[in-house]
């Protein structure tokens, strides 16, 4: 284990330009420097380097990341291997972290936390033997106690404080901290999972890092999972990998499914190269992670709208970790059934069958996009020319890029020389692309606005309220970044903010708005433009709260209101024109 650090350090001492300027001619470019991207085929240069926020992009492929990252692309080096040779080129020694015995990669984890998860799991199970109701359960839903045991599958049991028969000291931080107890306002702890089937969710080396705990027939939640804690980062973690090991090996292939029942389910009936995302999107993390296993990947979906929008999301994460020789592979089940259902009804057969028809990811792309554009139009073939431009541009693997771009030039009714040109004067001219950005970019979200600020210059995370709070995708990287920055002791630059949300769900956004602030100068003021923000987020709150007060009045005046609201009320008039 590399201490954080230590990395930290190693990003401020190292140069990216340097660091990359060792591999590709790198030319100077206003505030960037430019090169033709070494990681893929491209004529004019749309890999940019910012020396100042020690970052790269690719505008082309999509590639990006810090120096390290940069190492660890290029070279084909693991993490430490890359951390290790860039610290030799500065003349620094990486340090260690004294393993503790017995535990060797895990020493950042509090001591015992292993225990904990690993005695409850050993409870849960035992309680399952005791529960006829729960046992019950897993039998109609067609499941045998040997893969209830392969699977560790157990029972928490109704009450309140059960796990107090299995820690001796129920106050521990350790039991807070491993997520399975919560502790209310008033201080008084109980346990998070009561009277549900239990799953363990295990890593790749065999460890229970969390659960998930579903109730028994209907109810809300339908299922409860383990908190983030550091040993359960949900974004990087699948179910059911460790017990798929071995038939993914031999099958060289893995099969995603969405849910924990669709595992068990089809390992039930003998298809065991299967695991399940953790009732999060798939991610290009959890691509990259499988495609270092193995060279295919099956995605299953539902038949149902949520399914496709799920699969068009997976392609869409699948498309930067794509290399060729590798494929992924699309199966859309009929609509009424998940994987579960499927092979109760159909039998293994019939699913194995579907997993041999899954459509290629090109076919998928093709299929999507000649379905959602109208091909006898002309209108409808620009349309698709645009469609399948960031997915063309993204894909990472130079065979399948080339292939697909004849068939979208095919489709539109152009050569694929006209597409390329097409693609690449866009896409890859960066003269022409600024200018492009001028006549037509539209307006940026200001969430969006306020991200980029933010990763130009992370400390102005100080001047965000403590309580600023907005929903949505871009609010939630919002949050999740600045709660981070919050952790970080002194100042945190750019690349390490890359570094740390590299592979997490965050990633794409982040990236994004990343590549966009290259094109902020040096003397771009920053802090105007953040300021500047909050204050147009501020207005534009109190601009649907009095919205929503009035509403409530509704010709009672002042009188509809309640005296919470009325308080409101009149601070937002004095705040701001009534518009
Ligand atoms: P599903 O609703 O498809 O669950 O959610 P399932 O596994 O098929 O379960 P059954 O068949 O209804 O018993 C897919 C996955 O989404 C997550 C879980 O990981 C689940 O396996 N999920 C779903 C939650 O985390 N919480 C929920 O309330 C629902
Ligand atoms: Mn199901």
């Amino acid at each position: 284990m590399i201490p954080k650090g230590f990395i930290h350090d190693l990003l401020n001492r190292v140069d990216i330009v340097d660091v990359v300027g060792r591999y590709v001619p790198l030319k100077k470019a206003g505030a960037n420097h430019v090169a033709c991207c070494p990681f893929h085929n491209e004529k004019s240069p749309s890999f940019t380097v910012s020396q100042s926020k020690q970052f790269y992009h690719c505008f082309g492929c999509g590639a990006h990341g810090t120096a390290i990252g940069f190492v660890m692309e290029h070279g084909g080096l693991g993490f430490v291997e890359a951390v290790e040779e860039l610290a030799g080129t500065v003349g620094m020694t990486v340090p260690r972290e004294v393993a503790a015995p017995g535990n060797p990669q895990q020493n950042q984890i509090a001591p015992g936390m292993h225990e904990i998860m690993q005695l409850a799991e050993r409870y849960y199970r035992n309680q399952l033997k005791q529960s006829p109701a729960a046992i019950q359960y897993l039998r109609q839903r067609g499941l045998n106690g040997e893969i209830a045991l392969r699977f560790g599958i157990g029972y928490a049991p109704p009450g309140w404080q059960n796990l107090q028969a299995i820690f001796e000291n129920y106050q521990e931080d350790g039991l807070l901290e491993s997520g399975l107890i919560i502790q209310n306002e008033e201080g008084r702890r109980y346990d998070r999972f009561r009277d549900r089937i239990m799953f363990p969710i295990v890593n790749i080396r065999g460890q229970v890092i969390g659960f998930g705990g579903r109730i028994l027939g209907t109810g809300e939640p339908k299922y409860l999972n383990s908190p983030e804690t550091p040993l359960f980062e949900k974004g990087r973690e699948v179910y059911g990998l460790y017990q798929a090991l071995k038939s993914i090996r031999e099958k060289r292939q893995v099969v995603v499914v969405e849910g924990y029942m669709d595992v068990l389910a089809l390992a039930q009936h003998g298809i065991e190269n299967v695991i399940a995302t953790l009732g999060t999107a798939t991610t290009s993390w959890h691509i990259q992670k499988l495609l270092k296993l193995t060279d295919q990947v099956i995605f299953c979906f539902d038949g149902d709208p949520a399914g496709q929008r799920a699969a068009w999301r997976a392609m869409e994460n699948a498309l930067p970790r794509l290399t060729d020789g590798k494929h992924i592979g699309f199966l859309f089940l009929p609509a009424q059934h998940d994987p579960d259902s499927f092979v109760r009804e159909q039998g293994a057969a019939a699913f194995e069958l579907l997993v041999r028809q899954a459509l290629p990811l090109s076919a998928y792309i093709l299929r999507e996009l000649s379905a959602q554009c109208d091909l006898h139009t002309q209108e409808g073939r620009t349309d698709l020319l645009q469609r399948a431009k960031p997915l063309l541009t993204g894909i990472s693997a130079p065979v399948t890029a080339l292939l697909l771009r004849k068939e979208v030039a095919a489709l539109a009714g152009i050569t694929q020389a006209e597409l390329e040109a097409l693609y690449e004067i866009k896409s890859l001219n960066t003269v022409s692309r600024r200018a492009l950005q001028k006549v037509k970019r539209p307006a940026i979200s200001s969430l969006r606005a306020l991200l980029r600020c933010l990763l130009f210059q992370p400390d102005l995370v100080r001047e965000l309220p403590e309580d600023w709070n907005y929903s949505g995708p871009e609010a939630a990287t919002i949050i999740e970044l600045t709660e981070w920055l919050r952790t970080q002791e002194g100042a945190t630059g750019s690349a390490a903010v890359i570094q740390h949300f590299q592979g997490t769900a965050h990633e794409s956004l982040l990236a994004a708005e990343q590549a966009e602030s290259m094109q902020w100068g040096e003397s771009f003021d920053v802090r105007a433009e953040f300021r500047d923000i909050l204050a147009r987020l501020r207005d534009e709150r109190r601009r649907q709260q009095l919205h929503a007060l009035h509403a409530k009045m509704h010709g009672a005046g002042i009188k509809g209101l309640d005296e919470q609201e009325r308080l409101l009320y009149l601070q937002l008039l004095q705040r701001h024109d009534v518009q």
